[in-house]
């Protein structure tokens, strides 16, 4: 199982590409730019890696991400990633990035969007990888200032397909967002949203009915509301689902008791997603690997995954089929 898991072909659509930032690079790019890190070695960073929630977290990952600077640490960052989605089997990414992290400490858009777009680019070239950019608000900051990070987006509407809402749920709504989703929508970007994470099941609702979202970020506290339930299973709503980063940011005690594989045998439209994989313990097979370890699972639902992340992605319909032919040929001949 092990195996097919890895040779598995994978999709991946919940991405933040400040949160694949490795200690080891942290530290590179922290020399290079002459920056000062209260810790001793790469090491003693991981180790202080310990969540109790998603506030926990954010306060630290907003820390890490003071190391990038210029356009060759966003390239760098983005690379790295790209070398780890090809030794997983990742076939497509939507990654994501949080303009106002960079923006809000004198860093410029263009210099962030180009270093990460020359990335995908070669990924693309060298790797075989295809990709999308998605920029996301902080949702911890105002929608005057999502409205302003949405004129950057719209000045790089080439390389970017659509926004998203990230950062601390908790106290600041989709309601909070809705006028510049909606001016987004009517620009011709997607749309995403982080809700039920650690927020309630209401921020679902909200995230569909006054964001207008394609797919939803996260998504596992649907579960409190059974006919939420049974609208994201008739909508086809896809969830992009974290499962190290559930138990990372304890929203799950254990991964026994997560509860991506009910969904999946329900009929929700859940994917799996690595989130901040330099953050919660591992990349797109790792996260494979400890749901299958954790639960009882044929090969047919375990790429179930994929096809369901080939469906939700913001890929061309012709690369879809192409994509999902790949994932029907490799459990053909693994039967
Ligand atoms: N930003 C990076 N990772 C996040 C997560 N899991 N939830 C909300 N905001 C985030
Ligand atoms: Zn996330």
């Amino acid at each position: 199982m092990n195996a097919f898991i890895q040779g598995l072909p994978k999709v991946e659509l919940h991405l933040h590409i400040e949160g694949s930032l490795e200690p080891e690079l942290l530290f590179e790019l922290a020399k290079r730019n002459n920056i000062d890190i209260p810790y001793d070695s790469p090491e003693t960073l991981r180790r202080a890696y310990e969540f109790e929630d998603l506030q926990s977290f954010l306060d630290i990952y907003y820390q890490g991400a003071n190391a990038l600077r210029t356009e060759q640490d966003f390239y760098d960052l983005t690379w790295a990633y790209l070398e780890r989605c090809k030794a997983d089997n990742v076939i497509h990414t939507e990654i994501f990035f949080d303009p106002q992290t960079h923006t809000d400490r004198g860093i410029d858009f263009d210099t962030v969007i180009n270093g990460i777009y020359r990335a995908m680019q070669d990924g693309h070239d060298k790797l075989g990888i295809t990709s999308q950019i998605i920029a996301c608000f902080l949702r911890h900051l105002s929608e005057e200032s999502a409205f302003e990070t949405l004129q950057s987006v719209l000045n790089h509407q080439d390389k970017i397909i659509g926004v998203g809402l990230d950062s601390s749920e908790q106290g600041h709504p989709p309601e909070k967002f809705k006028h510049v989703f909606q001016q987004a929508k009517v620009e011709g970007l997607l749309t995403v949203a982080h809700a039920g994470e650690e927020g309630p099941a209401q921020n679902i609702i909200d995230a569909i009915e006054m964001l207008g979202v394609n797919r939803v970020d996260h998504g596992v506290r649907c579960v409190e509301d059974a006919s939420l339930v049974e609208r994201l299973i008739e909508s086809k709503m896809p969830l992009t689902v974290c499962p190290l980063s559930n138990i990372k940011l304890c929203v799950f005690d254990n991964m026994a008791q997560h509860n991506i594989v009910e969904l999946l045998r329900k009929g929700v439209a859940v994917t799996i997603n690595s989130d901040d994989p330099a953050y919660f313990g591992g990349y797109m097979t790792d996260n494979f690997l400890a749901v299958s370890n954790a639960h009882s699972m044929s090969k047919q639902e375990l790429a179930q995954f994929t096809i369901n992340a080939i469906n939700a992605s913001f890929i061309s319909d012709g690369l879809k089929t192409e994509y999902r032919a790949q994932v029907e040929d490799y459990l053909t001949a693994y039967q």
